[in-house]
């Protein structure tokens, strides 16, 4: 097949032509930790042209004490005019009060028509259940969905303090203080209090067998509850965590890595619809003067690793190559479905007449490594290092522009536009 694109025919035989992925979830030049991820906008979005993902949804944060316009107006300035590939934000709230939630409304005519609430990190981005409750109310009445970070962290942080007590220092506590309890009565009472709200929710990060037994048993009961998972619960296990030495390090992330077995119902949730999204978490940090923050304190180490140029790769080659999920599922899951749960659709998320256009011509034999040093991120190391995977976009368009081809970079900074999103229909 050949298909033209102004001024120029791609031939793309043998390849796909497909939407562009899109990764609901990523923090760009965010502060976190006591540092800050180590991708701004233009290095995250230039990753992700790379890596076939035409559209990424970043998250904005209020800081305890101000407006969320302040927030908002940060996270465009760290934007504007520096995106490779369009972006959206979600807006994380810290501080859900009179003030805010009035201002939940004005968010939305702008296009930001989902929050992030945090059950997880008490004194930094926790808020509790009744400002959860309120956020949810208000976001029924305005069409916003609200996205959970469902992980109970008031007994996390004992659970820390009791380890480093007894002087267990090493990535893998962090594992360990974590269990997956914690994030299944999250995700549980992130849908109860959903329910009473008469909300949607949207759980985020989703990475363990009990926390999905919640949200599918909600679906069952026809509750308008939505889940993603991201390519580390897919593809790694704790057992990276407890790599020697300082090395488990690079996989430190929340939440934590689960054991090998719980890889198999994250994928079983996928292919039964109860998981509908995988993004990415990007969040990356360097081992080199970030990680090494925690050397004497899993505590310590940033939470988050890099991956919003390696999804579409690891998905392609660990869940169509291996017969995990149907090329069709991999189209939704990266792209259609995100763009019609977060207000993207049908500009995005397909490949139709009157659409944005961004497309990948995938090629789904080309075999390559991942590695640091070809990879686009700005972080020094990629949890996949020396994966050879199968599969790759040989042209990324934005807009019907080629912005990659074979690799190289095409497009400008600043071609990427902020896209405004319309409230959740679904
Ligand atoms: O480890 C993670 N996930 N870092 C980013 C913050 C969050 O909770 O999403
Ligand atoms: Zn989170
Ligand atoms: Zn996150």
């Amino acid at each position: 097949m050949f298909f033209e694109v102004p001024d120029k025919t791609i031939d793309a035989v043998g390849q796909y032509v497909i939407p562009g992925g899109i990764d609901a979830h990523t923090h760009l030049d965010m502060p976190f930790g006591g540092t800050s991820s180590v991708d701004v906008f233009e290095s995250g979005t230039l990753a992700a042209a790379h890596g076939g993902t035409t559209c990424i949804v970043d998250f904005a944060i209020q800081a305890k004490g101000d407006p969320l316009r302040k927030g908002l107006d940060t996270w465009h300035a760290k934007a504007e005019g520096k995106g490779a590939v369009d972006y959206a934000f979600h807006m994380i709230m810290t501080d859900v009060n009179d003030s805010t939630i009035e201002e939940m409304g004005q968010l939305v005519s702008e296009g930001i028509t989902s929050f992030k609430m945090f059950m997880a990190y008490p004194g930094v981005l926790f808020v509790d259940d009744g400002q959860i409750f309120r956020g949810m109310q208000r976001a029924a009445d305005i069409g916003a969905l609200i996205c959970m970070h469902a992980e109970n962290g008031i007994p996390i942080d004992i659970l820390v303090q009791q380890a480093l007590a007894k002087g267990h220092t090493a990535p893998i506590y962090h594992a360990l203080t974590r269990p997956q309890i914690a994030e299944a009565e999250g995700t549980h009472r992130a849908i109860c209090l959903a329910e009473m709200a008469g909300a949607p929710v949207y759980i985020v990060h989703l990475s363990a067998e009990r926390a999905l037994k919640q949200v599918t048993e909600a679906r069952d009961r026809g509750l308008p509850a939505y889940a993603e998972t991201c390519p580390q619960y897919l593809f790694l296990s704790e057992d990276d965590l407890a790599r020697p030495g300082f090395e488990g390090a690079k996989f430190v992330c929340t939440p934590p890595l689960r054991p090998k077995s719980m890889q198999e119902d994250l994928w079983r949730g996928l292919r039964t619809h109860d998981l509908q999204v995988v993004s990415t978490d990007h969040c990356p940090f360097c081992m080199k003067g970030q990680k090494d923050l925690g050397t004497g304190s899993f505590a310590k180490i940033p939470n988050g690793m890099p991956g919003v140029e390696t999804r579409m790769y690891m998905l392609w080659d660990g869940g169509v190559r291996a017969g995990r999920i149907s090329m069709n599922r991999f189209v939704e899951i990266t792209s259609t479905a995100p763009a019609k749960i977060f207000g993207l659709y049908p500009k995005k998320g397909t490949v139709a007449v009157g659409a944005d256009a961004d497309l990948l011509v995938w090629d789904p034999e080309k075999k390559h490594v991942l590695s640091d040093k070809t990879l686009h991120m700005r972080v020094d190391y990629t949890p996949y290092e020396g994966r050879e995977v199968v599969g790759y976009p040989t042209h990324v368009l934005s807009h019907g522009k080629v912005v990659v081809e074979n690799g190289k970079y095409t497009g400008k900074t600043g071609d990427g536009r902020f896209v405004k999103r319309s409230t959740f229909s679904l």
